[in-house]
């Protein structure tokens, strides 16, 4: 259950971090209910699983990422911390011998630098989530998971480069240097494609139910993953 924040409302500079969070919280959890996602939360989740997962996060990153990244000044970018995840992804994808096979090479362009900013909040943020993932598929899938590059993006380091990401994220719009509401509006529409993509990429995947092994529960069920205390706490 949410509350209503009016993000209509000017930002206070401090804020930014939060009300993205806030602004994007249904979005987010719209995402974690998709089938593709519920798969991989679950613990009868496969390798295959993982592996669509990965593919799925393949196109998102590989249409998103550069475009994004490219709209904001060098200087942001540093201080955020940002680095390329695709990377990562495809790196995982080779390690488990399923190279990614780019369906398009369509980039979508954000509007502005600004709503650049909140889609990088997005992309950035899936890692933080990811590490969450990570240990509940390291529990069911052991040593088939591999590296995990992209899910354990930051590693132990997770949470300080999110409260250096947040605190970058606070400090623009004080400076003059983003305004708030198209920051919130650029996440809010980099999260909506997100959703997009990872809706029919699990209707492409989807399993029939004769492929799945109904005796393959090898860990304990965590319904709602994102439930885990948040790395930056609202109070
Ligand atoms: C099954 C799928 C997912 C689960 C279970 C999940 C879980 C989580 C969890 C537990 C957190 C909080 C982590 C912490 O604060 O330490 C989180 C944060 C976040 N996740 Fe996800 N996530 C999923 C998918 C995604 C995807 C696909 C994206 C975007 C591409 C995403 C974007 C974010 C963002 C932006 C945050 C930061 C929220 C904040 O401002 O605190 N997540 N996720």
């Amino acid at each position: 259950m949410h509350e209503i924040h009016d993000t209509t409302q000017p930002a206070t500079s401090a804020r930014l971090a939060i009300l993205l969070r806030r602004a994007t919280a249904e979005t987010h959890e719209a995402v974690e209910r998709l089938p593709l996602m519920t798969r991989l939360t679950s613990p009868t989740v496969t390798r295959e699983d993982y592996l669509d997962y990965l593919q799925a996060l393949a196109e998102v990153y590989a249409a998103l990422e550069g475009s994004l990244l490219d709209a904001l000044d060098e200087e942001i970018r540093n201080d955020l911390g940002v680095r390329p995840k695709l990377p990562a992804i495809l790196e995982d994808l080779a390690e488990q011998g399923q190279p990614h096979i780019p369906r398009t090479s369509t980039q979508l362009a954000p509007a502005g630098s600004g709503a650049a900013l909140g889609g990088l909040y997005v992309l950035e943020g899936a890692t933080l989530g990811g590490r969450v993932i990570a240990k509940h598929l390291r529990r069911c899938l052991g040593q088939a998971l591999g590296s995990t590059g992209f899910l354990d993006f930051h590693g132990e380091q997770s949470s300080a480069a999110w409260k250096r990401f947040a605190s970058v994220l606070d400090s623009l719009p004080a400076h003059g240097r983003m305004d708030p509401a198209e920051v919130v509006s650029g996440a809010r529409a980099t999260f909506m494609a997100v959703h997009r993509m990872l809706e029919s990429a699990g209707a492409r995947n989807a399993p029939a139910p004769a492929d799945r092994d109904p005796v393959g529960t090898q860990c304990p069920a965590r319904r709602h993953l994102a439930d885990a205390v948040p790395t930056i706490p609202e109070d």
